[in-house]
């Protein structure tokens, strides 16, 4: 079992990118795979949720060439050989790992085939709820049995069939679900729409369009002509912004410490987390440098100062769900109150991030209240060491690594392996930041010259 070993710092001054975004990376494989002709993929995210839906479109015929791999993890570049929407039936049942986008996306993509598919998952994700997915995607007209232990739950059986287009409205704020029933919708005749109670994160749209696949938008009504053919191109997935918040909180929380996140996905359904930690008082500054499939890429420059307790807006928490519990470990470092709600969705991801963000902070002596949809977090007294169990969270395991860069003694995150889903490369980038150096880089991702 491999863990963290933690200790403060005083500072930090850095420049380095994170790699490529865990949500375009699913939607490339995908996307990709169904398109018409052969795309070059740069900078593909190597974890294991991601290469699990690689292998999940490889099981259905897809051609993958490898031209680059980040060495350790897997491939970077890639040339993908689209099907032109025709998948071939996979032979046995697909795993899905970890992911809850992997296996929701692809169930919405194989919802519409003319074969049966299995999706199975690791122990967090059979525990995960389905409905959500198995009810639009039935009303359109799929068979799917829940196979697990707890009702709802994965495995999945899928029995593709023929769908009929549907607009459904969804009763969360959840990419995930939007993003299935689009998928399915690809292989309906006629309009599919999905309407979303608020804004979530745009990739599936931004991606299928900058492949030529024509959608239409009223208000939060997303719409999908079926028989369309995506039209391969050859593209760069840029930084995930996930991955790059936890450093953003360490920087921020560190005053008089800079950081310089390069090429890092900038799309406004996803940077939320920059506004609240500019809101807490750390200086940000965002600046654009190109666009790739339809997603604006840039720089972000992050200048650390005392930081403030905040309000999380409810509009907000679609956009900064993956980066709540680094944000608790900043409000944990400010002064006053931060007040998280209406993020109840916290309880359904890889753990429950409400309890188990709760005991962390009250295992490293923060201040903090539970409540069924979020948590109220008093900070500004001094965090000390603690060892924490990730319980296969790789976000858990992250944000409380990065607490043990704030705490006095010697912070033990156990139970690491777990990171490795989303963010190939975290433990060498936070090795190179305690060790206050500059590490040479197998992958010109860890990077990090820091100076005391
Ligand atoms: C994701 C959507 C979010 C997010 C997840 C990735 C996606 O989940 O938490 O990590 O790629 O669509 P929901 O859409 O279920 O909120």
């Amino acid at each position: 079992m491999s863990e963290f070993r933690v200790r403060s710092i005083r500072t930090l001054d850095a420049a380095f990118p994170v790699p490529g975004d865990k949500s375009m990376s699913h939607r490339a494989a995908m996307i990709a795979g169904l398109a018409d002709g052969v795309s070059t993929v740069r900078n593909f995210l190597p974890s294991e949720d991601c290469l699990n839906t690689l292998g999940a479109m490889r099981a259905c015929g897809v051609e993958v060439e490898v031209l680059e791999e980040m060495p350790g993890f897997g491939p970077t570049t890639m040339r993908i050989h689209g099907r032109k929407m025709e998948l071939a039936a996979p032979t046995r049942p697909i795993d899905c790992g970890n992911s809850g986008t992997g296996m929701r996306l692809l169930a919405g993509l194989f919802a519409g085939q003319s074969f049966e598919t299995e999706l199975f998952g690791d122990e967090s994700l059979s525990g995960r709820p389905m409905g959500r997915i198995t009810d639009p995607l039935g009303a359109m007209g799929a068979k799917i049995d829940c196979l697990g232990e707890k009702p709802g739950c994965a495995p999945l059986r899928i029995h593709g069939t023929k769908l009929t287009p549907i607009r459904y409205e969804l009763p969360m704020a959840s990419a995930q679900v939007k993003s299935a029933v689009l998928l399915a919708g690809m292989f309906c005749d006629g309009t599919t729409t999905a309407v979303q109670p608020a804004e979530t994160r745009d990739h599936t749209e931004r991606m299928l369009e900058s492949f030529g696949v024509k959608l239409s938008t009223e208000g939060n009504a997303i719409s999908i002509e079926g028989g369309q053919v995506p039209q391969a191109r050859d593209f760069q997935v840029p930084g995930d912004i996930s991955s790059a918040a936890f450093w953003v909180v360490a920087a921020a929380a560190l005053p008089g410490s800079r950081l310089v996140i390069k090429n890092v996905g900038l799309n406004p359904t996803r940077t939320a987390v920059l506004d609240v930690i500019e809101r807490m008082g750390a200086k940000i500054t965002r600046t654009v440098t190109s666009s790739e499939a339809g997603e604006p890429i840039g720089d972000v420059e992050i200048l650390g100062g005392k930081l403030k307790g905040t309000e999380l807006l409810k509009a907000e928490i679609p956009n900064l769900i993956d980066e709540i519990p680094v944000i608790a470990v900043a409000a944990a470092m400010a002064e006053g109150k931060t007040v998280i709600r209406n993020a109840k969705e916290l309880r359904v991801k890889e753990t429950d991030r409400i309890t188990t963000v709760v005991n962390n902070l009250r295992a490293m002596g923060g201040q903090v209240e539970e409540f069924e949809d979020g948590m109220e977090i008093t900070g500004g007294s001094p965090l000390h060491a603690a060892t924490m169990e990730s319980h296969g969270d790789h976000r858990i395991a992250m944000a409380f690594a990065i607490a043990g860069l704030f705490a006095s003694g010697e912070t033990v995150m156990r139970n690491t392996e777990c990171v490795n889903t989303s963010y190939p490369g975290f433990s060498k980038q936070l090795a190179a930041v305690l060790a206050e150096s500059k590490v040479e880089a197998d992958y010109d991702l860890p990077t990090v010259p820091v100076q005391p």
